[in-house]
């Protein structure tokens, strides 16, 4: 069977990298078989990484202060993925803006926390929460050079009930997140 490869670029928690871990890696579908094979994070403390840990995958860690340029940091990165084969890569909460050195060489998608083009940037959950839209969601799309700018894959979104709290909607988004990801990467790759 067919073995496709992705990375996973993250900076944080990584709960949707651990999702990624249970549902994708090393996991059969109807025309290929899905692993991981390229980590990469920006930040040495990423809890991402010790989660990565109890799946037995190691965590390049790539820091920008290393780098005299956002390109040359680019630049190793791109290098990185390229030696390990991975035909996508996934930005779980990966938080830098990418120079065209990766655009233009990597295929890359990216989660982000609200109904694209609406709330790009860092504080997307709290800028939905406070909106007064009566929906939240989430949005998959394509990396290019703009922030959370690229052409989208996919959205899903829910029902902001009354009352409800930043808590219980920030909670909400993450189920949605860790539902339409593993998904998506299938849809990309199983075809
Ligand atoms: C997610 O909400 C994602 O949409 C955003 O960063 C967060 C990452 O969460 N880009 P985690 O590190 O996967 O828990």
């Amino acid at each position: 069977m067919v073995v496709k490869k992705i990375a996973v670029l993250f900076s944080g928690s990584g709960s949707n990298l651990e999702n990624i871990l249970k549902k994708v890696h090393d996991k059969r579908f109807s025309t290929c078989k899905i692993e991981i094979s390229c980590l990469i994070s920006d930040r040495k403390n990423a809890y991402g990484i010790q989660r990565a840990k109890k799946y037995g995958l190691s965590t390049n860690i790539i820091e920008h202060k290393n780098f005299s340029s956002r390109e040359s940091f680019d630049k190793k990165i791109v290098e990185i993925i390229k030696k390990s084969g991975a035909e996508l890569v996934v930005l779980a909460g990966f938080m830098r803006i990418l120079t065209s050195e990766f655009t233009q060489n990597i295929n890359a998608i990216n989660l982000h926390p609200s109904l694209l083009p609406l709330f790009k940037g860092a504080n997307a959950i709290e800028e939905s929460y406070n909106s007064g839209m009566k929906v939240g969601g989430i949005s998959i799309h394509h990396v290019n050079e703009k922030l959370d700018g690229g052409e989208i894959i996919t959205q899903e979104c829910f029902k902001k009930i009354d009352n409800m709290s930043f808590e219980e909607f920030e909670k909400k988004i993450h189920a949605l997140e860790h539902k339409l990801l593993p998904k998506t990467i299938i849809d990309i790759l199983d075809s």
